[in-house]
């Protein structure tokens, strides 16, 4: 049975400064996961607080959210079987630190803020997310 679904990764400031978009990019392509919208754009710290409102209760929220608007990120829809786990396995523990080998946090990673991506954890997330930065 087919299970195509669409999900929304991010390639976080830390990662875009590095030039490590084309790299992070491929691995998706390479795996299976098609490219099917993407933007280069530098959202407010206003905007970064409305996507990670899902934390706003979190000690770190204030520092994510500076964070997230710091610099230009690379938003993309992936589209492919399975697509929200599988970016969530290519991307690895949220702490490079746990990542497995060759995940893009273990790869590129600099610290559990600073960890390169991010990507949507469920199908109710990824359509809010995806609507968040894809809808008109
Ligand atoms: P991300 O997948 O973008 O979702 C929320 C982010 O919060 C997460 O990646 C981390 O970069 C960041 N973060 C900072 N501190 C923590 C923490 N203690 N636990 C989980 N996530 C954290």
């Amino acid at each position: 049975m087919s299970n195509l679904e669409q999900t929304l990764s991010i390639v976080k400031p830390d990662a875009v400064e590095r030039n490590l978009t084309e790299d992070i990019k491929k691995i998706f392509i390479n795996n299976d996961l098609k490219i099917v919208n993407s933007k280069k754009i530098h959202i407010s710290k206003e905007e970064a607080a409305d996507f990670y409102k899902v934390h706003q209760a979190k000690p770190f929220y204030d520092e994510l959210c500076t964070y997230l608007s710091s610099g230009p990120i690379f938003v993309m829809i992936l589209e492919g079987e399975g697509a929200i786990a599988l970016n969530r396995k290519l991307m690895g523990a949220t702490n490079p630190k746990d990542a497995e080998p060759n995940t893009i946090r273990k790869l590129y990673g600099i610290s559990i803020d600073k960890n390169s991506v991010h990507g949507s954890d469920s199908a109710e997330n990824a359509k809010i997310e995806i609507d968040l930065f894809f809808k008109n």
